[in-house]
């Protein structure tokens, strides 16, 4: 019997470097041998790709706050079914760039004091957490000038604005600290090589 996969997730606020730090770690467990995939949220499936859209374009006010944690549940929702959980049963590591931790966070305490709501449907509907989650941790005014400088047409969130992002930073810190078990912080400011350090010797432990 294959053993079941580990669940690692990238969190962080917008142009963290998680992304890139989460396709830094993939190549490296490929190229050691670890079978893995990468995969992201909102998306990662092909129904929840085409959530994503409806979520990252457009206006900022498109969606009220509880509106987007119906979308993101669902996109969520047929993402563990069709890519997460079928991967970590064939004993695949699964690298997720965003999971729940960025609805309780962006809808759940940012955009609105909804974390009631995130949780009592997180419970219905998804009802599992990654073994492991990074935290990317960064001054907001450096993580947005990266972000919205990409101008990638995805940059819903980053319109709302540096106290946004101030309180995103926030709402992560304390996510840290309310799941300790599995969280990480990372130091995004770091170098690309320094923060692949920073990841690499706590998820080898746990893949070890
Ligand atoms: P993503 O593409 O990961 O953005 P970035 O590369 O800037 O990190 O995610 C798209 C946006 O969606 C991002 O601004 C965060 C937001 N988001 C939520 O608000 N709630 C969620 O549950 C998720 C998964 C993402």
């Amino acid at each position: 019997m294959t053993k079941n996969g580990k669940f690692i997730t990238f969190e962080g606020i917008d142009g963290s470097g998680k992304s890139t730090q989460a396709r830094l770690i993939q190549k490296f467990l490929r190229d050691n041998g670890y079978p893995s995939i990468l995969t992201r949220e909102p998306g990662g499936s092909t129904g929840a790709e085409d959530i994503r859209r409806l979520l990252v374009e457009g206006e900022p006010g498109r969606w009220s706050p509880e509106t987007e944690i119906l979308l993101f549940t669902a996109a969520r929702r047929d993402h563990l079914e069709r890519t997460i959980l079928p991967a970590l049963e064939a004993g695949k590591t699964v690298i997720c760039d965003r999971f729940a931790d960025s609805t309780r966070v962006y809808q759940g305490a940012a955009r609105a004091d909804l974390r009631d709501s995130v949780d009592q449907l997180h419970k219905l509907m998804i009802g599992r957490e990654p073994d492991l989650t990074f935290i990317f941790d960064m001054d907001p005014e450096k993580s947005l000038t990266r972000g919205l400088a990409r101008k990638s047409g995805e940059d819903r969130f980053e319109e709302f604005g540096l106290s946004f992002q101030q309180k995103l930073r926030a709402g992560f810190l304390a996510l840290a600290q309310e799941f300790p078990e599995r969280c990480l912080l990372v130091d995004g400011q770091d170098t690309p090589a320094g923060v692949h350090a920073q990841i690499r010797p706590p998820l080898m432990a746990l893949l070890e």
